[in-house]
């Protein structure tokens, strides 16, 4: 496995791929790898036989007061998991490398709208920094392919987005969130629970799920299942942010009794803020 830090000489080995018709797929992360991370890495090697990864933490999504200091960066570890998986190139660019113009006088990309909603009013800023940093990583790479996780609902409906407006040569694919056995969504950010969160963090899941059962049994009082939602939460001891009965295809507000759904939340419990979401299909 390659690891490569520069654009240049990634253009270079990305050019052989493509000169010898090698379809390339890019899943795109900040490092700190867990199984989730894997099982997207999994899912692009069925769809190209060249798989890259990046590893990035990307400073412009995190908001002044955010971990971006703290946030674990583990590249040793993560370069095992790669090359044991068969991953062909791992990319870890500089800051500089990402943004040659600074981080603030960089162009951005901006999906206005699904950016300010949901994590986007908690998180002002956070999305226009995932699409800035995403497009650059697509220029660069140029993949037929790009994966992301479903974990992260919200930022894979505004990435579907970004590419379909500017017209991005590029098919996103999107992977099933991995969970640890007691429902808790794997993600980097758990390791910021105590022990006695850690038990009461898997409610986030069972709320949600509580509520696809209410809405599959048929139920259509959103603003109630929404309240019982915050509520089951808060007597866990979260502090949710949101929790939300959205359409699934766009994140509006429910259109009609037809629409599939997407349950969403991110909830805090000590630290630590949590996000997770459920899909529930009503239209047959
Ligand atoms: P990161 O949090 O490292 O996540 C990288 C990818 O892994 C994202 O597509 C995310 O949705 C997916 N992922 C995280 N937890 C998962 C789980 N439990 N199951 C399945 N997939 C999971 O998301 C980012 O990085 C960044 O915003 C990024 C897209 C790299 C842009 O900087």
């Amino acid at each position: 496995m390659k690891t490569i830090h520069d654009v240049e000489p990634l253009r270079a080995v990305l050019q052989g791929w493509h000169q010898d018709q090698e379809g390339i797929a890019l899943v795109p992360t900040m490092g700190n790898l867990h199984k989730g991370h894997m099982s997207l890495i999994k899912l692009a090697q069925e769809y190209a036989e060249r798989v890259v990864v990046s590893i990035f933490v990307n400073p412009t999504q995190f908001g002044p007061g955010e971990d971006f200091e703290d946030y674990p960066r583990t590249l040793a570890n993560d370069r095992r998991r790669l090359s044991r998986a068969g991953v062909d190139l791992v990319f870890v660019p500089d800051v500089v490398d990402v943004y040659p113009s600074g981080q603030d006088e960089s162009t951005k990309v901006i999906v206005p709208g699904l950016s300010d909603i949901l994590c986007g009013s908690d998180r002002p800023g956070h999305f226009a920094g995932v699409t800035s940093v995403v497009a650059r990583l697509f220029n660069i790479v140029q993949p037929e392919v790009a994966v992301f996780g479903q974990k992260d609902y919200q930022q894979l409906t505004i990435l579907r987005r970004m590419a379909d407006d500017l017209f991005m040569p590029v098919k996103i694919i999107a992977g099933q969130t991995y969970r640890e056995p007691s429902g808790l969504a794997m993600s980097s950010r758990n390791q910021y629970l105590t022990d006695a969160e850690r038990e009461a963090a898997p409610g986030l899941y069972r709320a949600l799920c509580d509520c696809r059962e209410r809405l599959l049994a048929g139920e259509l009082d959103y603003a109630k299942l929404e309240e019982a939602g915050l509520d089951e939460l808060r007597s866990l001891g979260f502090r949710p942010d949101y929790f939300a009965i959205r359409a699934a295809r766009d994140l509006a507000v429910p259109p009609d009794e037809n629409a599939n759904l997407v349950v969403l939340s991110a909830a805090r419990l000590g630290t630590a803020r949590l996000i997770d979401n459920v899909l529930v299909a009503r239209s047959g």
